[in-house]
């Protein structure tokens, strides 16, 4: 078996001015799987990615990669972010060529990649996310959410293995961020995994298969669906809003003995499929 891309051994972490920002972390993050990552403002999510990609050094533990402790080199980070994309949450720390196309050619060039290879992949990337018309405009023109959508072409064209997103939808107007579950689909290939912090949780609940919570820099949470919503006293630690379809099954499974055993179904369509079902159950 593989090792797994990444896993902490009691990883802390202390930014210089002394706020500690991850605490004894001990953690695998499995392969394949779409992970959201849930805490409130502060809990440690987008340090947490910074440490991913070797942007910051634990001050305590190990972090390894691939089976081995990460390797903080040129070659070692190369190899790393050659593998692992990240989506910032601040678009404009993650730009800096002077137009949208020279910017999403960016990470692409860095794959060892033919030219063909490299034309087709940001093609396919900028059409996807839409950008055609503004492919030559220069960065700072552009809007809050255009920003965003350049960022996430430039690490979806290098199809990353590892695809790490700090709340890409904080710009991005409803139909963007309902198109983004759409991308990430489309990339989506058993080996691949998918790190989605985020606070909008009903975006991430269709999709999402495993939970990692952080509370005060802290691992709070690692699980389902079931355990984690069904946990009020957690939720209501990490500041995680209940995503309407729980509150909706919440309120069936109270309403009718029929329902007490009701499911959280993954999509309003498998709710009405499951309530049409019950329906039928304890009419017959
Ligand atoms: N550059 C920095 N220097 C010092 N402290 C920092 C720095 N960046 C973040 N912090 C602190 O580290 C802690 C974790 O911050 P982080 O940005 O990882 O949280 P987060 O979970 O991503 O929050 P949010 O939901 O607001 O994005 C916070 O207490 C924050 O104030
Ligand atoms: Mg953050």
């Amino acid at each position: 078996m593989t090792a797994p891309y990444f896993s902490f051994d009691r990883v802390s972490f202390v930014y210089p001015n002394g706020t500690k920002a991850i605490e004894d972390l001990t953690l695998t993050i499995p392969t394949g799987k779409k992970i959201a990552i849930l805490g409130e403002n502060g809990s440690g999510k987008s340090t947490l990615f910074k440490l991913l990609m070797g942007l910051e050094r634990p001050t305590e533990g190990v972090i390894s990669f691939q089976g081995k402790p990460i390797q903080y080199t040129k070659k070692g980070l190369k190899h790393l972010r050659q593998q692992v994309g990240l989506v910032f949450q601040e678009a404009d720390n993650q730009l800096f060529a002077s137009t949208v196309k020279q910017d999403i050619l960016y990470g692409p060039l860095n794959l060892d990649w033919s030219a063909a290879k490299v034309n087709a992949q940001v093609s396919k990337a900028i059409a996807l996310t839409e950008l055609e018309e503004l492919e030559e405009r220069p960065i700072h023109f552009l809007s809050g959410g255009q920003k965003k959508r350049v960022t996430i072409a430039g690490v979806y064209a290098m199809e990353p293995h590892v695809l790490i997103l700090d709340e890409p939808t904080s710009s991005l107007d409803y139909y963007f961020s309902t198109q983004l579950t759409d991308y990430l689909q489309k990339l989506d290939t058993n080996d691949r995994t998918f790190l989605y912090a985020t606070h909008q949780i009903n975006l991430v609940y269709e999709w999402a298969d495993l939970y990692i919570v952080l509370h005060k820099g802290k691992l709070l949470f690692v699980g389902g669906r079931e355990d984690l919503f069904t946990n009020d006293a957690l939720l209501t630690t990490a500041h995680i809003e209940k995503p309407w379809i729980v509150s909706i099954v919440n309120l069936l499974r109270s309403s009718n003995p029929h329902w007490e055993l009701m499911s959280f179904p993954d999509t309003k369509e498998s709710l009405v499929a499951e309530i049409n079902m019950l329906q039928k159950q304890s009419t017959s």
